[in-house]
């Protein structure tokens, strides 16, 4: 293979070529739209932060995932913004509480729609942490019965898959037995298996009112250093009985996306959360960037590391590009 016997140039001479030995392909397939559910009606806040997206109250929620679907995107990933907060989270498994309330509007309206709830308190909570605050500490035992709670609501709501995205230890295995005790054996669960302590959730936490009031999520997130561990963290998953592994967030932790698809054998999910978005949006914005052109690489770049799905509030842009190309 050396020139002048191999030229590489010779298959990308032209279009048809380059599609020809493409190895990566994108597809409207891939992708989970995530949607930010409030209360009320007629309710669409803008988010700053994230140009296109908005706190929607039901019936605008709806109407957002009708335009997804026919879009041809398989899932939406439902986050709620919850009226009131406290510090047993009592909103997040409440019957009519925002993300139960959505789940059903959706699955009534859109049945062949996949919803996907986020299990975890952070929005509940008047402290913000993703589990129970006991003096400065999020204890770990006491916060899983609320999170498999949670997942059970949403289950009973009509959710298609759960989501936990709480880093406890062993709440995979906790929202697997109540599933399984309560008829839902049926309902699988995507596990945030690796998620990263990351500083990329800055303009999802504006938009789900969700930081947290002192300290960070260093004690339960990942440490952005390490790789070894998330495939300690993903083979814990299997084994407790997640059916599709996540890595969150997605670009700056390609090699995480990577690793975790050569050892782990379930279907892998990449995040590519609110500030990736947004630094995109911002320089697209200032006119430094083609946003459009950039979007679609690194949506490819997610796939080719090695995710299945891509969960991305690109979805819908780079669907139309995708549809218009057939
Ligand atoms: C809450 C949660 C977060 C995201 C999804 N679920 C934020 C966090 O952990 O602080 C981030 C999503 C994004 O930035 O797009 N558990
Ligand atoms: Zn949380």
């Amino acid at each position: 293979m050396l020139f002048p016997d191999y030229r590489p140039r010779r298959l990308r001479q032209n279009e048809a070529f380059r599609r020809m030995i493409r190895e990566t392909v994108l597809s409207v397939d891939d992708f989970i739209l995530p949607l930010f559910a409030i209360g009320g009606k007629n309710v669409k806040n803008p988010i700053d932060s994230m140009p296109g997206h908005f706190q929607l109250s039901i019936d605008y929620l709806i109407k957002t995932a009708k335009t997804a679907y026919d879009l041809g995107i398989p899932a939406v990933m439902l986050f709620g913004i919850p009226d009131k907060k406290d510090a047993l989270a009592t909103s997040a498994y409440a019957k009519d509480g925002i993300v139960q309330k959505a789940t059903k509007a959706l699955k009534d309206r859109i049945p062949d729609l996949l919803v996907i709830t986020d299990v975890c308190l952070c929005q509940y909570m008047d402290h913000g942490h993703c589990g129970i605050v006991e003096g400065k500490s999020v204890d770990n035992d006491s916060t899983l019965d609320l999170l498999a709670g949670t997942a059970l609501t949403h289950a009973k709501s009509g959710a298609d898959m759960v989501a936990p995205s709480d880093m406890m230890d062993g709440r995979v295995a906790e929202i697997r037995g109540i599933l399984d005790d309560n008829g839902y054996s049926h309902i699988p669960i995507m596990s945030y298996a690796a998620k990263y302590c990351s500083s990329y959730y800055g303009p999802f936490r504006a938009a789900a009112h969700s930081a947290p009031q002192f300290g960070d999520r260093r004690t339960y997130q990942m440490d952005p250093a390490n790789s070894n561990e998330a495939i300690r963290e993903a083979t814990m998953d299997v084994e407790e009985g997640a059916d599709i592994i996540m890595v969150k967030p997605a670009l700056p932790y390609l090699d995480i996306i990577f690793r975790v698809s050569q050892e782990i054998d379930l279907p892998v999910a990449a995040y590519n959360v609110s500030g990736e978005f947004a630094m995109i949006k911002a320089a697209d914005q200032m006119g430094w960037i083609d946003g459009k052109k950039v979007m679609m690489e690194t949506l490819t770049s997610i796939k080719r590391a090695g995710a299945d799905i891509i969960l991305t509030y690109f979805a819908m842009e780079a669907a139309e590009i995708l549809n218009g190309r057939r």
